[in-house]
């Protein structure tokens, strides 16, 4: 027997150790959860008196939450698909609080899926909106004579359909399920990955027709950034292929067009509220395109740098990426233009592992990515996040879009749970809120906060978190500056609302 064993023993089986080895072994294991607690997201954040009070109360409600589950797994709504349990989210005090907290910047955000339902609604009683309805099927355009396009059945005006419809609730209703990927009806929406992507689609592409008439893409985007900032949002970094829009009488605009009226948008929306800071554009190409297309767009977004240089971000693959095409497909073009643009690419949104879908992630890292967009498949990558954590690139974190789109239901067992016990470079975002009927960012921190970090994960992981969405946004060090200033004031207010609403 070696004497390390041998001495080993005698410290497990000694009868003289007695009360000083379980003080060492108390200290011990303090030591190891203490280092935990360190390294984790927010381990570093010191709070003031008026935060620990705040946090006090914060962490009351949570523990209250989850001993609940705890004791009754069965009650615990976050193993179960969002949609069983998206409407009773509103009556939780930690939810409340996490609506009202100050969450500085989101993201990760798709021009088109940013608003909810009920807003997209009110768009269809525009004038002039005709529809073709046919099978389970809607298509949408704004005319001011009947479409010539083509159509299964015939294009009518929504108003006519509308006013002809024996109740209009039940019209709009039928109407409102074009516009969400939300059902009452679990066989349509859970399925396998290809399913749900195939029906996220699909409502994306309604949408899209909607909105592509100008004046409802302005009014559109005002909505969303009026939600956006009611669930206290700053800041957006929009992702967007950058469609055509189409006027009344058929005027096509160019595709420079979008960033300049998301631009005005939102120095109106500015200037009707102070404290919003505005927007950025990452410019989107679908990934299973052909590479003259990838092309173009990398030459769209160098115009958009070029001539709408302060709401220019960067550039980014989207769609499924099982089906799309990898990265290193295009990589020559993609080294190219590394030279002169900012990287923020979607990568290893998958449950594959090996697969060119994860293996993105390489590419994405190597392509010098600021950010990546999910990172879902990063966990099985040691040396990627390592390379991740090196080079601080941060991840986007979308948990609702990860449930909805198939990769995870139990959301405990969401890789975050680990990036935020390493301390990685988080942010948490919400992808498509507007698809599935989330709030704009307080959903994806409500579940990331009580359904995934640890219960002990408190109001510094909040706080961390935050600064993180201003700290790796594509703001320069002084627009970074304003937003920090600007979200301490507000911080401060919400830490005081805390104590004074629910203490
Ligand atoms: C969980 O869901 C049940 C019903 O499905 C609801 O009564 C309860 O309030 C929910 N809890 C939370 C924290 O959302
Ligand atoms: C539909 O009804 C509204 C209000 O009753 C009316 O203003 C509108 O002109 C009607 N539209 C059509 C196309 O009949
Ligand atoms: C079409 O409508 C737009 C917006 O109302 C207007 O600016 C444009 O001049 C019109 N074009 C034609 C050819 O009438
Ligand atoms: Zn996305």
């Amino acid at each position: 027997m070696n004497c390390v064993i041998a001495s080993a023993l005698i410290l497990l089986c000694g009868h003289n150790v007695g009360a000083k080895t379980e003080s060492d072994y108390t200290i011990e294991r303090g030591n190891l959860l203490a280092e935990e607690s360190e390294l984790q997201v927010g381990g570093n954040v010191r709070l003031t008196d008026e935060e620990i009070k705040a946090n006090d109360i914060l962490m009351r409600y949570k523990n209250e939450e989850v001993d609940e589950s705890f004791l009754n797994p069965g009650k615990f709504n976050f193993s179960r698909h969002y949609f069983t349990y998206k409407n009773d989210i509103i009556n939780s005090k930690v939810y409340q609080m996490i609506r009202r907290m100050p969450k500085g910047a989101a993201l990760h955000v798709h021009s088109s899926l940013m608003l909810s339902t009920d807003r997209l609604l009110e768009l269809t009683y525009m004038d002039h909106l005709y529809a073709c309805i046919a099978d389970s099927d809607l298509n949408l355009y704004f005319s001011d004579h009947v479409p010539q396009r083509p159509c299964k059945f015939r294009w009518q005006l929504l108003s006519e359909l509308r006013n002809n419809s024996e109740n209009v609730q039940e019209f709009d209703d039928n109407l409102k399920r074009h516009f969400t990927m939300c059902s009452d009806d679990e066989k349509e929406y859970m399925g396998d990955v290809n399913y749900v992507w195939k029906r996220f689609n699909k409502v994306a592409e309604v949408i899209r027709e909607l909105i592509a008439y100008r004046p409802a893409r302005e009014k559109f985007f005002y909505e969303a950034l009026r939600e956006f900032y009611q669930d206290n949002i700053m800041y957006i970094e929009v992702r967007s292929g950058l469609k055509i829009l189409y006027e009344l009488n058929g005027t096509q605009h160019d595709q420079t067009y979008l960033p300049r009226l998301y631009n005005k948008v939102a120095k109106q929306f500015k200037a009707d509220h102070p404290d919003f800071m505005g927007i950025k554009f990452i410019v989107t190409k679908y990934r299973g395109t052909g590479i003259e297309k990838i092309i173009n767009s990398i030459n769209l977004a160098r115009r958009i740098k070029e001539e709408v240089p302060e709401v220019f971000a960067g550039f980014d693959l989207v769609g499924q990426e099982d089906l799309g095409k990898p990265l290193l497909d295009f990589l020559p073009i993609l080294s190219e233009a590394k030279k002169d643009m900012n990287f923020y690419f979607h990568g290893g949104e998958t449950n594959w592992f090996g697969t060119v879908s994860d293996e993105n992630l390489v590419d994405a890292i190597l392509l010098g990515s600021k950010r990546i967009g999910h990172g879902y498949a990063l966990i099985k990558h040691p040396s990627l996040m390592a390379a991740v954590r090196n080079r601080d690139i941060a991840i986007e974190v979308n948990v609702v879009s990860n449930v909805v789109l198939s990769l995870v239901c139990d959301v405990r067992n969401h890789p975050l749970a680990t990036y935020l016990a390493l301390g990685m470079p988080i942010v948490i975002s919400s992808d498509d809120p507007g698809a599935w009927g989330a709030d704009p960012l307080s959903t994806d921190y409500y579940i990331a906060f009580v359904g995934i970090a640890s219960k002990k994960a408190d109001l510094r992981m909040l706080k961390q978190l935050v600064i993180n969405s201003i700290r790796y946004s594509a703001l320069d060090n002084k627009d970074k500056l304003d937003m920090f200033r600007q979200l301490y004031r507000n911080w401060n207010v919400f830490v005081k609302d805390i104590i004074r609403l629910y203490g």
